[in-house]
């Protein structure tokens, strides 16, 4: 039985695009860079009961190849009618493209490489071009004639000893070839610099044939008795909590209706966007700004996960549903994986008799892992039963780097390899939490800790305060984290009291780095700006979906959350949405080479008098027939 926020499935989208057939909207060269859900009214979930008809629809963003014209189409599926058919207005400042197709990034290797100034770049260089690799990569916007407006991408080339051999490793400096995908032509050829391509070895993994060490002995996760969760289609229920697991291909996971003891906390939860922006100077790299979601798709490029060792123990997969270039609905087998994991010590106490209780802590673990060229990103939601919630980025895969003079030194690049300098870059995710803390009525506070003078209010100098500052509008909601000061912000329900009189809270913890470093009149300063503060706070628009707006792509900037917020809405005592930005920055080392050790970030969202005591003094003593009270020895044979 279809719920209203269910993903949507292959057939829905095959029926959908059947309507733009039928009502003639598609010709031989029209493609569909985007396909979304188009997410049902609040108060539409709030009254659907389980067995009625839903309303689905989706947005189609159909993008005429042969014209670079695109549209935005939106298909009511049930009924089979084309409610409405927007051009974008992408020739227009501040522009804006659809993401990248599939088939472009194809088409950008093949006009690369067949065009003659690139080829006499690699012949004057003496490079052999055989199994030379031309990367597609989003070039920011700058405002040059021939690319605002247009649908253009750039192109670096890397040397491979074969094609196996890892594309990263032999990058080509100095020679970026500008293309028009629309006119299908370069543009122009950048060529600069002699720089000798690295020689080192960047291959790993099972192609490469290493030899595997022997001394580590196996760990087996084993549930005898099956998992602690319950999955009905859609939805989830572990312990105290219940959620919806969603997916589409701009967002990837999305957890809806997330709810502890039947109590709201999060109405939705996603990370809808990130920014990864270059710190150099060179002509090779200055541009680079990559927004992985809006310009690459992070759902569309989400890991089948039906190979390897992701996760462990009792997994339930959730497979994800996006749709082609064609706009054909596909499926990535098994893209979610859900399962528990044991998570050390949750609450212990040794009594003043020597008598002792602990127990143990364990966390459901729902995530997905998303590759973009080099990089492979995880995105992890923890739910733990003493009510918390953590949210956890994985960065991984491979440095991107340009070549330089072995020995040389760089203000913006360190060499990780001989010759092989990886250019300073930031990785800045931006969560989009629309919570709802018993009700979406919720008001936002900052909460720091502060010090006090010794004087009448501090007789003995220990004293110590906190101070707590209502953010009431979204100007003021605009704010940077503070370690120095323990600084939390708190969501409390306008509903709802607990057992001490307060209104029901959450906190979200941040655990900070730098935000965006780029200068406030660089370009990525515009197009980013959701990265220049660590929260913003805006009310809840259903049109308000991706912090650097919905077409960052080829856009020039302003776009998402510094437009809506210059309005300065009030937040106070209503349906509001948390955008949190978090992320590292980096300065990378040769241990990141040849393919990087995982880089986390992330935070924490915790009941602060959300509950009237710890909810966990009922876990069993003794769950695993290893640790039962009194035992626990390890027996030797
Ligand atoms: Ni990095």
């Amino acid at each position: 039985m279809l719920h209203p926020l269910d993903p949507l499935t292959t057939a829905e989208i095959d029926a959908g695009r059947a309507v733009l057939d039928r009502e003639g909207r598609i010709t031989p060269t029209t493609r569909f860079p985007t396909v979304l859900p188009v997410e049902p009214t609040k108060d539409a979930v709030a009254a659907h009961r389980p067995g009625d008809a839903v309303e689905r629809r989706i947005l189609f963003v159909a993008l005429e190849t042969a014209t670079g014209r695109s549209a935005e189409a939106v298909v009511e599926v049930t009924g089979g009618t084309l409610e409405s058919w927007t051009e974008l207005a992408t020739d227009v400042a501040p522009y804006g493209q659809p993401p990248y197709l599939i088939e472009e990034y194809e088409l950008t290797e093949q006009i690369a490489r067949d065009d003659p100034q690139w080829q006499a770049a690699m012949a004057r260089r003496g490079l052999p071009t055989e199994f030379a690799f031309c990367a597609p990569l989003a070039p920011g916007f700058f405002g040059r004639d021939d690319e605002a407006g247009h649908r253009v991408i750039r192109s670096l080339t890397f040397l491979r000893e074969d094609e196996n051999d890892s594309p990263w490793s032999h990058p080509v400096e100095g020679l970026i070839v500008h293309i028009d995908l629309t006119e299908r032509r370069v543009l122009r050829v950048e060529d600069e610099g002699d720089v000798a391509p690295p020689t080192v070895d960047g291959r790993f993994g099972t192609a490469a044939g290493l030899p595997e060490r022997t001394t580590l002995k196996p760990v087996e996760i084993t549930q005898p008795e099956g998992p602690s969760y319950s999955v009905d289609g859609s939805a989830v229920t572990w312990q105290n909590w219940s959620f919806r697991v969603g997916f589409n291909a701009r967002e990837g996971l999305v957890l809806n209706q997330v709810a502890f003891d039947g109590r709201p906390v999060l109405s939705r939860a996603s990370v809808p966007e990130m920014v990864v922006p270059y710190g150099d100077t060179t002509p090779t790299r200055f541009w680079i700004s990559y927004f992985d979601a809006g310009e690459y798709l992070l759902g569309l490029n989400a890991n089948p996960l039906t190979l390897g060792c992701d996760c462990l123990g009792v997994i339930h997969y959730f497979d994800g549903v996006v749709a082609d270039g064609n706009g054909h609905g596909i499926t990535i087998p098994q893209a979610v994986c859900m399962h528990e994991e044991d998570y050390g010590i949750l609450w212990k106490h040794t009594q003043l008799d020597g008598t002792a209780d602990v127990r143990r802590s364990r966390r459901l673990v729902i995530s997905y892992f998303s590759t973009i060229g080099n990089y492979d990103y995880g995105f992890f939601w923890y739910l733990y039963l003493d009510g918390s919630i953590d949210f956890e980025a994985k960065a991984t895969g491979v440095v991107f780097a340009g070549a330089g003079e072995p020995g040389s030194t760089n203000p913006h690049a360190t060499e990780i390899a001989p010759g092989l300098f990886a250019p300073v870059h930031q990785h800045l995710f931006c969560a989009r939490l629309d919570v709802a803390i018993d009700g979406e009525q919720n008001s936002l506070a900052e909460i720091d800790v502060v010090r006090m003078p010794t004087g009448p209010d501090n007789p003995y100098g220990n004293a110590f305060t906190w101070q707590t500052t209502p953010l009431t509008s979204e100007r003021s909601a605009q704010r940077l984290a503070d370690p120095s000061r323990a600084r939390v912000w708190e969501i409390t329900s306008g509903s709802r009291t607990n057992a001490v009189g307060k209104p029901t809270a959450y906190h979200l913890v941040p655990r900070p780095g730098a935000t965006l470093m780029a200068q406030p009149d660089s370009s990525v300063h515009g197009r980013a700006t959701f990265a220049t503060q660590h929260l913003w706070a805006t009310p809840f628009s259903p049109a308000e979906r991706f912090p650097a707006g919905d077409y960052p792509n080829g856009h020039a900037g302003g776009g998402g959350l510094p437009a809506w917020t210059a309005a300065d809405r009030s937040i106070e005592n209503t349906d509001i949405v948390l955008w949190h930005v978090f992320g590292p920055t980096h300065i990378p080392r040769p241990e990141d080479w040849p393919v990087m050790p995982v880089d986390y970030s992330g935070f924490s969202l915790k009941p602060y008098g959300f509950l009237d005591r710890n909810p966990a003094l009922d876990l069993p003593a003794g769950i695993a027939d290893h640790c039962a009270p009194g035992g626990g020895h390890e027996h030797h044979h």
